[in-house]
């Protein structure tokens, strides 16, 4: 049917299939192209390839953070359903589950933060001192910088410890008063000297713990906030009422029935340095006030610590899990046991 007559209708008919199939083969390669130059490519492809993988390694460098690749949190559903983990003033309850401790550790890492760990060896409380670093070795802050601070009367009974790289032991010589409560309560005093006149030029926190335990799982930087306490063992499933909060109204730690949050454990508080101070402050002060009025509240240190926090609420709060003790079982809530109190024949080291 096509004339003879150029440029024809026949004619102008191929040119136009031809400019198709050309513009075609263009595009083919145009696509083609981007597959194979992920730097030209568009900079949002939502494919998850390598591509998107060597991205976020790029990153994660920039961000000069060791690579962690961990699952999004999810808004709907929470590590644990079994527990609080959060008070009512916002401040976390640290259980087993509720944290990822790689993360925590990167960012700490990036701070280079410093820790120190007070202990009292004082008289025959010595012989705790071997577990308690050799444990602390093993499970505390591993791999972070720390400071063991170790007050006692008895210097020269301190075994030498060979301590891994970035962990050092200060002794600090310090009296033996002759009563256990003087000993237990004059703690406070000696924390709060000491971190003036020397742990605020050497750490960024404290914490400050019993001796008589020993380290059986990991306690790292998922404890540090600005000032944080412990979940007594024998009281987190308590009510207020059953508290053994001081009682009595004469006394500067007194709590009355209707009031307290929880019942912390004595044996476990810290935070970073000035905090510290504040607190050991304050609760020396009204072991002192108390004295003067021939009282002494019922659990020592332990009732002068429970009305500091009741009145400057802790930022953070250990569950029982930092400071447990077999008297009380196991139940199903505490997942692991991180610091164990130490079998000990109560009477043979009591003084
Ligand atoms: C503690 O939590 C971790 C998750 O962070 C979990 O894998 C582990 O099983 C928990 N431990 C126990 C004894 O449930
Ligand atoms: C620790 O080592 C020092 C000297 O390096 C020594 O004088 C001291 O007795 C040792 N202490 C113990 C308890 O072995």
């Amino acid at each position: 049917m096509c004339s003879q007559k150029w440029p024809s209708v026949c004619s102008i008919k191929w040119i136009l299939l031809f400019c198709l199939c050309f513009g075609l083969l263009l595009s083919w390669f145009a696509i083609k192209g981007n597959r194979c130059h992920p730097n030209i490519a568009m900079p949002y492809t939502l494919h998850s390839n390598s591509n998107e993988r060597s991205s976020l390694v790029n990153f994660l460098q920039d961000g000069k953070l060791p690579r962690i690749l961990y699952d999004k949190p999810d808004i709907f559903k929470p590590r644990r359903i079994d527990v609080l983990s959060i008070t009512p003033w916002l401040a976390p309850i640290v259980w087993n589950g509720t944290f990822n401790r790689d993360i925590l550790n990167a960012q700490f890492h990036q701070r280079e933060v410093r820790i120190g760990l007070t202990v009292f060896a004082i008289k025959k409380y010595v012989i705790f001192i071997k577990k308690f670093i050799e444990s602390a070795e093993k499970f505390f802050m591993v791999g972070h910088k720390v400071n063991y601070y170790v007050f006692t009367d008895r210097v020269n009974e301190i075994s030498n410890f060979t301590l891994a790289e970035g962990r050092h032991m200060v002794i600090l010589e310090v009296p033996a008063y002759e009563r256990w409560q003087d000993v237990t309560m004059r703690r406070m005093e000696m924390i709060r000297d000491f971190s003036i006149k020397q742990f605020v030029n050497d750490v960024d926190y404290l914490a400050c713990v019993d001796v008589d335990m020993e380290f059986l799982d990991d306690v790292g930087v998922e404890i540090l906030s600005k000032v944080f306490g412990a979940l007594h063992p024998g009281f987190f499933s308590h009510t207020r009422r059953e508290f053994t909060y001081e009682r009595r109204p004469q006394s500067k730690a007194y709590i009355p029935f209707e009031a307290g949050d929880f019942y912390y454990a004595g044996g476990y508080f810290g935070g970073v340095v000035e905090e510290v101070v504040k607190l050991t402050n304050y609760c020396h002060h009204a072991m002192l006030a108390d004295k003067q009025q021939n009282i002494e509240a019922l659990w020592h240190d332990e009732s002068y610590l429970n009305k500091y926090f009741l009145l400057y609420k802790p930022t953070k709060i250990l569950s029982p899990e930092y400071i447990w003790n077999n008297y009380y079982g196991s139940p199903a809530s505490i997942q692991t046991k991180r610091f164990l109190g130490v079998n000990k024949k109560y009477e043979e080291v009591r003084f």
